[in-house]
């Protein structure tokens, strides 16, 4: 399991000493929500904020972007130091068209669905990313409650991809339920509230031990 703590959470007065500890407890990927306030009702950052943490941090900078129209920002994205680029489905109606967009500046692409939307939309886009990300809360705001009806799409999901393929799961993970989401199919958790709202290394190594041991 790949555990990528979402800075959405983090206390942004003391952003890089917030993911210094989520680094230093294990983790490897960092979750970085970009909102444009369109796609998504609430606004987040931009690109200026995790540049301004890329040379201090080696993780994994796995940025998800819930803007609309995403392929206007993308070399801004990846000059800022984006390891991968998630795009949702729903944002644009030329999705392949930025999946090779994201592909021709050499960083990882993965693939976003929104609960309410379903797997048959992003089947065809599989061969051409490296990830798929099923969302588990609706986008826009940290500290959700999971929503249990995604249980199947994941588990659909793994069948279909088989083994060796990222499937992320955002929204409403915590301690008590990251075993399950894992269970289901997910290798890469996305853990917000449940590591930035508290002791960010305790809850980093309890969330990777829980599913690790
Ligand atoms: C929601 C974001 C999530 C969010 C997760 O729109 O995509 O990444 O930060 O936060 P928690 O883990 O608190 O649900
Ligand atoms: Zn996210």
């Amino acid at each position: 399991m790949i555990l990528s703590p979402s800075i959405l959470s983090a206390d942004f007065s003391k952003l890089g000493e917030c993911v210094k500890k989520t680094e230093d407890a294990g983790a490897k990927w960092l979750h970085i929500d970009v909102m444009d306030g369109i796609f998504v009702p609430n606004i987040s950052f931009g690109a200026c904020v995790y540049k301004s943490i890329r040379e201090q941090s080696n993780l994994f900078f796995d940025v998800h972007l819930m803007i609309t129209e995403p392929q206007r920002y993308i070399e801004d994205f990846v000059k800022a130091g984006a390891d991968g680029i998630t795009i949702h489905v729903e944002a644009t109606k030329n999705v392949k068209e930025c999946i090779e967009l994201i592909r021709s500046h050499n960083v990882k692409v993965g693939l976003a669905l929104n609960p309410e939307t379903d797997l048959e939309e992003i089947l065809e886009y599989i061969p051409y990313v490296d990830m798929i990300l099923v969302m588990s809360v609706h986008p826009g705001y940290g500290g959700q409650s999971y929503i249990e009806d995604v249980n199947d799409k994941i588990k659909k999901l793994r069948e279909i991809v088989g083994e060796d393929f990222n499937i992320e799961v955002d929204g409403g993970v915590n301690i008590s339920n990251i075993k399950k989401v894992v269970e289901l199919g997910a290798n890469v958790i996305v853990a917000g509230s449940a590591v930035f709202n508290g002791d960010i290394e305790k809850s980093t190594r309890a969330l990777i031990e829980e599913c690790d041991g």
